[in-house]
This record gives C-alpha cells, sequence and structure tokens, in this order.
C-alpha cells in the first residue's frame, strides 16, 4: 500500500493518534517531507506536554508550504480559473501560470489577485487606517500572521486584546485580499489550522476534535540563558472571561478560506489535504449527533462575537447564520470522493433543514407578529401551528409600535416557549449574504433597516442588537454584567466593524447607496475618535465605556467596506445567491409514507412565496 493510498483512507475520518504514529513510523521516508511534516506533526502537537506549538526554531523548515495531494501527485493543477498552475515553489504564493490556450508561461511571481481591482483616490482617513492596519500585523518566524485585535496605546490593561482573534481577522483579512496581498491571509489560515488539534482542557475536561481557538498569541520564551525561540499559544476559551468555547471562530475559518479561494484564484490552498482534513474536522464536529430536535446548532451563551453572557444560549442566529454560510463554503470546497461522500450528503441534507428551519420558524414581520399574538396554546401534534408552545404574551410591548410596515427580521433565538425578539445585526446581515433568508425576506431586512435607521444606525453603524436589555432583563440575563449595561457594549452598543457585513448585504441586494450613508456617517467620526472598538447610548452618540481605541476590527471593517463598494466584482465573489436545488431536498421522507404529512412540503409553498 502506498503513502498516498494510506492518507486517502485516513482522511475519510480524523486520523487517531495510533494511525498516525504507524504512519510516520511506515511512511515518513517515501512522503515528500512537506507533506510528512504537516500530517506527522499533530501527534507531537498534541501531547500534553508541549503546551505551546512548535517554533519555527524546532523545525526543519518554516511553516507552512506543503503541498496538497493533488500537486505532488500530478503536479499539475486545473484552477478555477482559465489557468492551470504548475508545481509549487517554497513560497507559498509564487506559482507558475500557464496561460490555457496559448500555453505560455504567464507570470513566475506572485499570484494576481485581480486585474479588474479599482485604483482610487485614498481619502486621509483611509490612509491612517491602513497605516494602523499594517502596524497591527503580528508576525511569527518572520511572516505575518495575523492582526491583534486592537493597539491601543493609553491601555495599561490589554488583557487579551494584544492576541490574534480568528473572527477579529477576517475583516483584515479581506482588507489585505482585495488591496492584492494575500500572504498574510494563507499564512493565518495553515497556522490556525496547526492549532486546530491541540490539546485543549478546562479543568481536565477536552472539548471536541476541530475546535478551533478563539485567537492565539506569539510568545518568545527562552530555550536557554542565550537563545529564544517564538511559539503560538492558542486560547480556546480555556483563558476567555466566561470559559466558553468560540463556536463561530471554526465556521469563519471556513469562509475565510473559500474568501481566500475566490479573490486570489489560488485554489490549491483549499485543496491541501491537510486543509481539507481540517474542513472535516470542523464539519464533523457541527454535525455530530446530539440530543437536538432541530436542525439548528445548540450552543452555551457567548460563543460567537458577543462572547459574555447575554441571554443567547440555545440556538442564536449568529451562529445559525455562520452555520449555514460555513456549510456552503465546505460544500463548495471539500473534494467529492468516496472519502467525503458521507459527509458532503450530510451536509445538503443539513443545509436544507436548516434553512427550512429559520425561514419558517424565525421570521417576524408584521403578519407573523398578529399571527403570534392569535396563537393557540398546549397543542398537542405533529401539525401544531403553534409549534414551540409560545404564549402571545411574551410579544415584547416595543415590538408591536417597532415593526414597521414593510420590513421584517430573523429573531434572536428560538426556543421552547422562548422567542428571543431582538434584532441582531450580524446574524440578519449573514443571511442576507449567504442566503440563508428567502430574496423577499433579504429585501424586508434592508427595508426595516432603512425604516429604523435611527435606531440601528443613527450616529454610528451599526447596533450589535436591538434594543438593549434593562431594568430586571439586565440584572437576570446578563447577571447584572457591568460591561454590558444598557445600550453599552454587546447590550445594544454601536459596533463599526459590521459596517463590512453591511455593505456586503446591501450589494447583494442592489442597494449599495444604503452602505454608503452609513459609511460616509462612519468616516466622519472614526479617525477623529481614534477608531474606538464600540460606542454607547440608543443613538450610538458616544465612544463606548470601556472601549478601545485603535481597534483593529473598526479599522479593517471600514477599510472592507470602501474597498468592497469600490470593486462590486469582487463583492459578488463573496455571498451566495439562492440555491434553488437545495429547496428540492427533503430527506424525512413523510410525503413518500403517506401515513404522516410532511409539515416541510405543507409549508414550502407559503414559505417561498414570503
Ligand atoms: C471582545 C468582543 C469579541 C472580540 C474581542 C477582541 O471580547 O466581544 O467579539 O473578538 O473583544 O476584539
Amino acid at each position: 500500500m502506498s503513502a498516498i493510498h494510506v492518507l486517502r483512507k485516513l482522511s475519510r475520518k480524523p486520523p487517531s493518534r495510533l494511525h498516525r504514529n504507524l504512519l510516520a513510523s511506515t511512511f515518513s521516508m517515501d512522503l515528500p517531507p512537506d507533506l510528512a511534516r504537516t500530517t506527522l506533526i499533530r501527534p507531537f502537537l498534541n501531547h500534553p506536554t508541549h503546551r505551546l506549538i512548535p517554533s519555527c526554531f524546532r523545525q526543519s523548515r518554516p511553516l507552512p508550504n506543503p503541498v496538497s495531494l493533488r500537486e505532488f501527485s500530478t503536479s499539475v493543477v486545473e484552477t478555477k480559473n482559465f489557468e492551470r498552475v504548475v508545481g509549487l515553489s517554497p513560497n507559498p504564493l509564487v506559482i507558475e501560470r500557464i496561460h490555457k490556450d496559448t500555453g505560455e508561461s504567464v507570470s513566475g511571481g506572485e499570484i494576481q489577485i485581480e486585474e479588474s481591482l479599482v485604483v482610487r483616490e485614498e481619502s486621509e482617513a483611509e490612509k491612517e487606517a491602513w497605516r494602523i492596519l499594517e502596524d497591527a500585523v503580528v508576525r511569527y518566524c518572520g511572516s505575518p500572521v495575523g492582526t491583534v485585535a486592537a493597539n491601543d496605546p493609553g491601555d495599561k490593561l490589554p488583557l487579551n486584546y494584544d492576541q490574534v482573534f480568528i473572527r477579529d481577522f477576517v475583516p483584515s483579512a479581506l482588507a489585505f485580499l482585495l488591496k492584492g496581498e494575500g500572504e498574510i491571509v494563507r499564512n493565518f489560515l495553515l497556522h490556525t489550522l496547526q492549532l486546530q488539534s491541540w490539546e485543549k482542557t478546562v479543568d481536565c475536561y477536552s472539548p471536541g476534535q476541530g475546535l478551533m481557538p478563539a485567537s492565539f498569541k506569539v510568545r518568545t520564551v527562552a530555550l536557554d540563558e542565550n537563545t529564544t525561540e517564538e511559539v503560538l499559544d492558542p486560547d480556546f476559551g480555556e483563558s476567555a472571561i466566561g470559559r466558553v468555547a468560540p463556536v463561530d471562530s471554526g465556521l469563519w475559518w471556513i469562509i475565510l478560506l473559500r474568501a481566500y479561494g475566490k479573490l486570489t484564484g489560488d485554489f490549491s490552498l483549499q485543496e491541501r489535504i491537510d486543509v481539507q482534513t481540517g474542513i472535516k474536522l470542523i464539519m464533523n464536529l457541527c454535525l455530530a449527533d446530539g440530543f437536538d430536535m432541530f436542525p439548528t446548532l445548540l450552543v452555551t451563551d457567548g460563543s460567537c462575537m458577543i462572547d459574555r453572557r447575554m441571554g443567547i444560549h440555545g440556538h442564536p442566529l449568529e451562529i445559525q447564520s455562520l452555520f449555514y454560510s460555513a456549510l456552503r463554503c465546505s460544500r463548495e470546497m471539500l473534494s467529492v470522493n468516496d472519502s467525503s461522500n458521507n459527509l458532503v450528503r450530510a451536509i445538503n441534507n443539513r443545509l436544507s433543514a436548516l434553512s427550512f428551519h429559520i425561514r419558517e420558524y424565525y421570521w417576524v414581520d408584521i403578519k407573523k407578529i398578529n399571527e403570534i399574538y392569535r396563537y393557540k396554546t398546549e397543542e398537542y401534534s405533529t401539525d401544531a401551528t403553534n409549534k414551540f408552545n409560545i404564549y402571545p404574551e411574551q410579544i415584547p410591548p416595543w415590538l408591536m409600535d417597532w415593526i414597521p410596515e414593510q420590513g421584517g427580521y430573523l429573531l434572536g433565538n428560538l426556543q421552547p416557549a422562548h422567542m428571543d425578539f431582538r434584532f441582531f445585526t450580524l446574524g440578519n446581515f449573514w443571511s442576507v449574504v449567504s442566503s440563508l433568508s428567502t430574496p423577499k425576506q433579504n429585501e424586508a431586512i434592508l427595508n426595516l433597516i432603512e425604516a429604523k435607521w435611527d435606531d440601528i444606525i443613527g450616529h454610528m453603524p451599526l447596533k450589535i442588537c436591538y434594543p438593549a436589555l434593562e431594568y430586571d432583563d439586565w440584572r437576570i440575563i446578563t447577571g447584572s454584567d457591568p460591561k454590558n449595561t444598557p445600550w453599552s457594549y454587546h447590550n445594544s452598543g454601536s459596533w463599526p466593524t459590521l459596517l463590512w457585513q453591511f455593505t456586503l448585504a446591501c450589494m447583494k441586494m442592489g442597494r449599495p447607496e444604503l452602505a454608503e450613508k452609513a459609511l460616509a456617517l462612519a468616516e466622519k467620526r472614526l479617525m477623529a475618535d481614534r477608531w474606538p472598538e464600540y460606542y454607547d447610548t440608543r443613538s450610538g452618540k458616544f465612544i463606548g465605556k470601556q472601549s478601545r481605541l485603535y481597534q483593529t476590527w473598526t479599522v479593517a471593517g471600514f477599510l472592507t467596506s470602501k474597498l468592497l463598494l469600490a470593486n462590486p466584482e469582487m463583492a459578488s465573489k463573496l455571498f451566495w445567491e439562492e440555491d434553488y436545488e437545495l429547496l428540492d431536498i427533503c430527506v424525512c421522507g413523510l410525503s413518500k409514507s403517506g401515513r404522516k404529512k410532511c409539515s416541510r412540503v405543507a409549508a414550502k409553498t407559503q414559505i417561498l412565496v414570503r
């Protein structure tokens, strides 16, 4: 059996430590050195005595440059562009490009990000933003691998803001990619991949394999009196406030991996065997069987951007929309073969069930609120209208007046006898971007933003959620959190970083003028206010109470919005249109058996016309 054959077999499921050791002892000699290192480094990394990732100092070659199975087996990779990529040099971004028709070598240099990038005169704010972003770059063994969360010179207690956060890096990555710089993103994706299989424990308990860290830090440790080395130290939530596992990290990693391919045209990264394994590990973790009755992902409070107690445990929209996007990305990126067939099938089924569930049960507009208002309760049957036994008294008084005639949104969360009617911005925008919601719902979400401009945008885009939890709600739901007081921080503070997601949603829906208006508002203040992390008060008038200044994702979100608006073609590579095939998949089989009615089939016509 060849090494390749063994790797193919192993890639069907994550290799166990025993398998990897076996592979190491049997095949390390006939594997290309890069591949041997990537595959075999994991048992070593997983060893509990190695808390930190081995540094560049210990490695025989700098990370990361392993080749993919396809590359070393054939040396020729057909890219989705009109070119072939031949071979791979030790520099991760240097490839030889062969023109498809003429056979000529087009360039031996860096991957051309996109010839169509628009060059514009930059404003003062943009110039400063680029300077700050460049200064935020973190290097590991001399190579750029990410950006710190904040670089506030006045901050005496940076806590973990001096780390590279996975979710914070996404707008930085997009800004770099849209500017034509791919190296930092590629390095980031590969280094975080190495951290994925870390031995992670909180009080001797380990979460599932495949978890991506919330953040990591490059530390310099002394080997002896004269020598030091750099190491990567990840945090999987074991040091974070609340000690919550960052469910969104792996989802963002997958989304960024796809974006990297789409914007650079370098699809060889996602085709690599270790990267494919990384995608599979994340997907397996998300798709693992549990006690769930719903296709939504069940998580603890604070497992995403809102990373402390805010009453978003259960099935929060933000996680569901990122989950849906990551499923769509994985479906696009996974190589279909014997080892991935079952996973791809599971992904398709989940995509279809998830979109049905969210479109049907999370959607609220004036008509739906009226329906809920008249709900019968305590319905015992499989075809109940009020499936989650929602008591109409739960509809908050503010909502009755607030909901516009035109427009609607997706609920923040749905649980038995509980609807969280708060409007959560990231989840709604990301549902638009990924087509988790229907085309009509997408329109309606933007209509709502327009109608409720003063509440969601006000003086500074964008409210993280609306409205704030006050009085007893604040006391009970946040646990009296002094950082999350009403209209501050996660409790309805305004976060300029959300601009880029708003921009993408507006561009997808053909309404860039909305994003331009919000961006202009932000541009007036951000530089003068020194790029705060968030703003406080109902209308976002004041810099946040405990807000960091020179917050990197504020800077990067601003730049990314600018670049997206200037490059609509590039922006279009980052969103998804409705997938009609997915809508046809119904796996429950009930409609065929005839014994019971399939509620999905019954509801489908209704959901599609909405
Ligand atoms: C805060 C935010 C979180 C962010 C981190 C770094 O913890 O809640 O979303 O990733 O800061 O900026």
